[in-house]
């Protein structure tokens, strides 16, 4: 074990894989399942009231009437497949978690909304079907690595009929501005986020070039040491105007938030409104 955790104090590759899955780790995902339902907490899904004010902006640009078919990806236990099926839109949400999506599924059927939910890996989809909106909400595409990213938008670009929206948030390089590398151990007695264990953890923040950051976890129990390795890439407006040209035509509007506040130099976050042209 020492041998592997000399190897892990050292920089990353960039785009290094985990050792474990995040999302679908039992304990790790319950923590993030609690976070995505809380109102008030910025975790997992943005706080309610700016999930709301999304729901409506998103209705307003690409109205349910004309634009029905709507694909929500990485949609998490529902919070806005819920509301955007209210709105009217004839929604289907993908997630990988499989407890976001059970609960997902748990709670339509409660509230008897006809919601499709698929569990799979967003890059590894294979729909037929065609949409009108597909939505990619709290900077996830930035959590990819530049192929992945490529391959995505290819995929959105293909499930997306023509004059179909895509709409996307993104961090910009001012999320991280002034941040310095660093590397903190902590003990946790009881358990905590990561491990329900005791358990020693390693959390370091890395810079790459490129506006590309990378932020580790090392726990280390007794018996096992795993690492997770949430990378995010943020971005300019050319970067992304530049990413999404790559794959297809599009008219692209940009925004500060997924709430459609005009852009702005100092926006942290960076909304794109897509249209297949
Ligand atoms: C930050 S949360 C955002 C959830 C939701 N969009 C929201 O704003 O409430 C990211 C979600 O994307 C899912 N996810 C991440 N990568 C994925 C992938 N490659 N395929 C499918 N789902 C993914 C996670 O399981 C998680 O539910």
């Amino acid at each position: 074990m020492n041998k592997q955790l000399l190897k892990l104090m050292q920089r990353p590759q960039l785009y290094e894989l985990s050792s474990d899955k995040f999302w679908n780790d039992e304990h790790i995902s319950k923590g993030m399942l609690e976070a995505h339902l809380n109102k008030d907490w910025e975790a997992a899904t943005r706080k309610y009231d700016f999930v709301i004010n999304s729901v409506e902006w998103i209705s307003s640009i690409a109205s349910p009437s004309l634009k029905n078919k709507l694909l929500d990806l990485g949609c998490g236990p529902g919070i806005y497949t819920e509301l955007l099926k209210r709105k009217g839109y004839d929604v289907t949400g993908v997630d990988f978690s499989e407890r976001s999506v059970n609960y997902a599924r748990e709670s339509a059927k409660k509230e008897n909304l006809d919601i499709t939910y698929i569990c799979q890996d967003y890059l590894e989809l294979d729909l037929e079907e065609k949409f009108d909106v597909i939505t990619l909400i709290y900077c996830d595409f930035g959590v990819l690595s530049d192929k992945n990213r490529r391959l995505l938008l290819k995929k959105i670009y293909s499930m997306l009929k023509l004059d179909g929206i895509l709409i996307l948030d993104v961090f910009t390089p001012l999320e991280h501005e002034g941040k310095k590398e660093y590397k903190n151990w902590s003990y946790s007695n009881n358990g905590g986020f990561w491990c329900k264990k005791p358990h020693g953890l390693l959390e370091s923040f890395y810079r790459y070039e490129n506006n590309t950051v990378l932020n580790q976890s090392i726990v280390l129990t007794e018996d096992e040491l795993k690492f997770y390795n949430i990378w995010e890439h943020m971005f300019t407006c050319d970067d992304i105007l530049s990413e999404l040209k790559a794959v297809g035509n599009w008219n692209v509007e940009l925004y500060s938030n997924v709430v459609g506040e005009k852009y702005s130099d100092d926006s942290k976050v960076l909304c794109a409104v897509a249209r297949k042209v």
